[in-house]
Parts: structure tokens; sequence; C-alpha cells
């Protein structure tokens, strides 16, 4: 059931059931994260894997103190400045505090205050913290509105806490320290690399290429939509796709090649957060539809969260390229 009864998600929260929530990147499947069987629930509804680990979200700096060893300086600095927000933190957990279950057995906890002003509301009810992936079967598109939830989770989430369409649309951009203490973003995000380093200068990056044990979750197959997505060189790969239904996702040029019907521009004011926020959404209703063979997309610029933007158009069209 979808609804906006903040004091009924909690309520189910403390009974150990699940509930989607809504936050500025994408809606989280949320349980109780010092409650085992509750836990047990997300995996369970997503079909997740358990090497898969999970972000806690909670409403404070102090309630995250109360979980990890420590927030190294560089870390506390960016916590300041970016939280509430779209940046998840890896920490050295406490012992006897989050359990292997939410890490999969890493010594880290990821962690992040959400910003969506009833998730907040939510968190403030509650005196534990939850943990919650994207609230989308596990390797699909992250739903970015709480109808996307109730489509494929519906069934298996008792309550959907309707918070609206996702500002930002894509997940949180997480950040933690390499062995010699070095910052490194793992997965880009909604907190884009140019404003991280404004505070603390020159981080490593990730990129979905590199194969990186520390976090199992960042295959490159996520974020997949069922339907093949070709991404760049569109001129050769719609020759090579003759008498193929073709839809077209761009920034906001149409391509000359396609038919306009067919056409999805994210933002026909160029601006890169708006082209963000449309990207699932738009992801999900052309694979939804069944109307196309193939999806073929052009790169966005390379800056501020177009570099999200084209991290996740890259894990989507790998199977395919
Ligand atoms: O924006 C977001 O971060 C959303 C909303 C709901 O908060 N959540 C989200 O969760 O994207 P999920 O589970 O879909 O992606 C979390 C990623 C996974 O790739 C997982 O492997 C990684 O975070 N992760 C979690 N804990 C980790 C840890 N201790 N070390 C390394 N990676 C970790
Ligand atoms: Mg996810």
């Amino acid at each position: 059931m979808i609804g906006q009864d903040v004091k009924r998600a909690a309520a189910l929260l403390k009974e150990g059931a699940l509930v989607a929530i809504p936050t500025e990147t994408v809606y989280g499947l949320a349980a109780n994260a010092l409650n085992a069987a509750a836990v047990a629930q997300i995996f369970e509804a997503k079909e997740r894997p358990a090497y898969d680990p999970l972000i806690i979200h909670t409403d404070s700096i102090e309630k995250i103190q109360h979980l990890v060893e420590e927030i190294p300086d560089a870390l506390k600095k960016l916590l300041e400045v970016f939280s509430p927000g779209p940046l998840t933190f890896l920490l050295r957990k406490k012992p006897n505090g989050i359990s292997d279950q939410v890490t999969a057995g890493l010594p880290t906890v990821a962690v992040r205050i959400p910003a969506h002003p009833i998730t907040q509301e939510l968190l403030s009810l509650l005196d534990f913290p939850v943990a919650a992936p994207s609230a989308n079967p596990f390797g699909y598109i992250s739903p970015t509105r709480a109808k996307h939830v109730e489509d494929q989770l519906g069934q298996k989430v008792p309550y959907i806490l309707d918070g609206g369409n996702c500002d930002f649309g894509l997940e949180s951009t997480i950040v933690g320290l390499t062995e010699d203490g070095q910052i490194r973003v793992f997965r880009k995000g909604g907190i884009s690399i140019e404003d991280i380093e404004g505070i603390v200068g020159p981080v490593l990056v990730n990129d979905v290429s590199a194969s990186n044990p520390k976090a199992p979750g960042m295959l490159k197959s996520h974020y997949a939509p069922k339907t093949p997505i070709y991404v760049g060189q569109t001129s050769k790969v719609i020759s090579g796709l003759a008498g193929k239904k073709i839809a077209y996702i761009g920034f906001n040029m149409l391509n000359f090649e396609l038919p306009v019907e067919d056409q999805y521009l994210l933002s026909m004011g160029f601006d890169l957060k708006e082209a963000a926020s449309n990207l699932f959404a738009v992801m999900r209703q052309l694979d939804q539809s069944k109307k196309y063979d193939a999806i073929v997309a052009d790169w966005f610029p390379d800056q501020g969260i177009g570099k999200a933007i084209n991290d996740r158009l890259r894990r989507a069209s790998s199977e395919f390229q």
C-alpha cells in the first residue's frame, strides 16, 4: 500500500516489517538495522545475494558516531558539508554494533543521512538506524517514484511511504579511505567529484571497469533494463540495428536518424541535474512499455553529476558492448 502516514511507517519498522522510504536519491527498502529477521526480509524481497552489503540510514552525525570506531578528519569534513544529502561514508564499524549480515562480513559499514524531509521525520521517530538498499529487485533499475516500488515489490512490502519524485534520481556517491588513508570515491552519485574535491582536494575515483572487491555491489550489470541499451557511436549502432524498433535517450538534442516520437530528451533546459532526475524513470518507462527492441543513448557531458549519469549508462549497457 502507498501512503503518507509517517507514524504508520514508524510503527511497522518497530515491529520488524519492511517499509519503502523516499530519499532524495532513489526509494529505499528499509528495515530495522539491528533486527536480524527484519534485515533478512530485505535480502529476500530483493533477491539480493548475501555478499552485497547494505547502507545504514540515520538522522544525525552523533548517531553515526555511535556505530563506528572513528570518523577520520577528511571524511568528517565531508560529512559536515554534505549531510544531510546524497553522500554515503564507508567507516570502520564498532564491534557488537552493526551486524555482519548488514555489512556482508566487511569491517566497514556504509552510512548516510538522507535529506528527504518525510524520511528525516520518520528517522527521528526511531531509536534504531535503518538498513536500506534501493527498493528494486537485485540488478534492476532503482525506483524514483513510489509507483515504481509498488509495481515490482508491492506484494512484498506492506507499506510504501510516498515522498513524490526523487530529487536527484540516482544513488548517493560513496566515499571511503584506501588502506593508506587517501579518499576514494567508490560509486559516483548525487554529490559530484568536483564538489568533493572542492572541500578535500584531489581524490581517487573508482571506475566501473575496475574490479572492486571492497564494494561487491558495484557490479557492471547493475541498473540494467531488460531491453538492450547501447551508448555512444549512435550512428554506427543505429545502422547495425536496422529493422529494429529503437528508442533514443539524449540530453536536449534530437537524433536526426530516428523518428521524433521515439526520442526521450532528459532536459530541454540543458540541466544535468534535471537529466539525472529523469534518467531512471525514462529507462524504466521504455523497458516496461515493451515497445522497443533496443535503447540507444548518447554520452552526457562528463562533468558534475553528468559523470554519474554516464556511469549508470555504462553499467546498464555493459552486457551489450
Ligand atoms: O542513494 C542511495 O545510496 C540509495 C538510497 C536508498 O539511500 N541506496 C542504495 O543502496 O543505493 P544499494 O544497496 O542499492 O547500493 C549500496 C551500495 C552497494 O553497491 C553495496 O555493495 C555498497 O553500497 N556497500 C554497502 N556497504 C558497503 C561496505 N561496507 N563497503 C563497500 N561497499 C558497500
Ligand atoms: Mg541498488
